[in-house]
């Protein structure tokens, strides 16, 4: 009786063990298949319009039904292990009683035990199998969902690209002199994005960044904010080094109106307000009326409390921008930074915007970085950018004196009516 259990024990957990080692990879299987069939949906919901402009509802729809049947595949390879692995755990223990009960059974037969021997013996077997049965169920359980929390201490165990400095002083900016020194930096090891980049903003100037598209302006402007620490060489805010002050200060010091605007689901109103969640109603108005939004918000029906859609699909590209100018006027940063401000704006809006920028940005530090170059004459200082490294830097009448890349890129936006313009043969 005693060897019966021992094996059937011994027997059981093993096969516990191992069956459920097995089986982890099929309900990892199952978690994948989930994530990816269901981002899929996301991703082509969100983006519904890129789908009809190129007509591929129904190569989207395949690619959903590919990653549905995987999961489905998935779902029942899971399902099946399960089944092997209940069955293998019952097997075990169906046999082991049944000998239990044969070798009893031979034994009373024989004479050489009561009937009450062998219902007492059925009572010990059931006492000994009933927990390892719920033990196994157990182990079974608590596997499965270790499996299925895994990507959630994965991501705890990802370490941040630029460490949290939580406990760093606080950034102190008191007239907001920003320096650029032996800036290098790559995303990824075998492509040197920028550099040697050396420039300084002094305190209320403004320097503007141009350069062909790829060339790492708006890099730039990620490594100052330090979503990414440079390889080599460093950024300092009035004398003090970003890797070394509290992250949330240098965010909080610095404005942006980046080159892509997103905006959230929400309301025209909250998403200006998100720039600064406690602004008053009266300031929040005022960002209105310096971004011209004013005529836009009062056309709506719904009026400040429009929803926007998903990343603000239901505006114009030259009405999420004004958001985002709403924002950071709304932030009131020390430091202002514009990626393409008014890349998408008409020229009468973008002229009307570029004044209302210049009087916040006065007595502010400010980048600006643009692809139209009649937006940044007034500029202080302009640094041009090739392949990562500056080629030339100065202000708009330098530039043009010597014969660059900026002279080129000038003159090849003048129309011939602004060139005939300004050599007095116009106007
Ligand atoms: N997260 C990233 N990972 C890898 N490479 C990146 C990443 N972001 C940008 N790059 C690469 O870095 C280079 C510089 O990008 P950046 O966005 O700074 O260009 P840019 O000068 O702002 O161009 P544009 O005028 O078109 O906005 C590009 O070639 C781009 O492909
Ligand atoms: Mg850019």
């Amino acid at each position: 009786f005693a060897l019966i259990i021992l094996c059937s024990v011994v027997g059981y957990v093993y096969f516990s063990v191992k069956a459920t080692d097995w089986r982890t990879k099929y309900v990892r299987e199952v978690n994948q298949a989930d994530s990816s069939s269901s981002s899929r949906a996301i991703d082509s919901l969100l983006n519904y319009e890129t789908v009809k402009y190129f007509n591929n509802e129904d190569y989207e729809a395949n690619r959903y039904d590919t990653d549905l049947q995987k999961w489905e595949a998935a779902r029942r390879k899971n399902r099946l292990s399960l089944f092997a692995l209940n069955g293998g755990q019952a097997s075990i223990i169906a046999i082991a009683m049944t000998s239990m009960m044969a070798l009893a059974a031979y034994h009373v037969a024989k004479g050489e035990m009561t009937i009450g021997d062998f219902v007492l013996i059925n009572a010990f077997t059931m006492q000994i199998f009933m927990p390892l049965n719920f033990l196994g169920f157990v182990y079974r359980e608590i596997r499965g969902s270790l499996a299925n929390i895994e990507n959630l201490f994965n991501l705890l165990d990802k370490q941040a690209t630029v460490p949290i400095n939580e406990g760093a002083d606080k950034l102190q900016v008191s007239r907001g002199k920003i320096s650029f020194t032996n800036l290098e930096f790559s995303y990824l090891a075998d492509r040197t994005i920028i550099q040697n980049i050396s420039f300084d903003i002094e305190p209320g100037q403004k320097v503007a960044v141009v350069g062909e598209s790829g060339s790492g302006k708006s890099t730039l402007v990620k490594l100052l904010f330090r979503f990414y620490d440079p390889s080599r060489g460093s950024i300092s805010i009035d004398g003090q080094d970003i890797s070394q002050v509290n992250q949330a200060s240098l965010r909080q010091a610095i404005g942006i109106v980046p080159q892509d605007t997103v905006l959230f689901n929400d309301t025209i109103l909250e998403n200006i307000r998100y720039g600064r969640p406690d602004a008053s109603d009266v300031e929040v108005q005022q960002a209105i009326d310096l971004a011209h939004l004013r005529n836009f918000i009062s056309s709506l029906p719904d009026g400040h409390s429009t929803t926007v859609g998903e990343r603000g699909l239901k505006l114009s590209g030259g009405e999420k921008q004004r958001v985002a100018i709403a924002r950071t006027i709304l932030k009131r940063p020390p430091i202002l930074v514009f990626d393409e401000a008014t890349s998408s704006l008409d020229s009468q809006s973008e002229q009307a915007i570029l004044t209302a920028l210049q009087e916040i940005s006065q007595g502010h530090t400010s980048l600006v970085i643009a692809h139209r170059l009649s937006t940044i004459i007034d500029a202080d200082k302009i640094v041009v950018l090739g392949e990562g490294k500056i080629i030339e830097q100065g202000c708009h009448s330098e530039l043009l004196s010597i014969d660059g890349a900026y002279k080129k890129l000038w003159l090849s936006q003048q129309t011939p009516v602004t060139k005939q313009m300004q050599e007095g043969n116009i106007g």
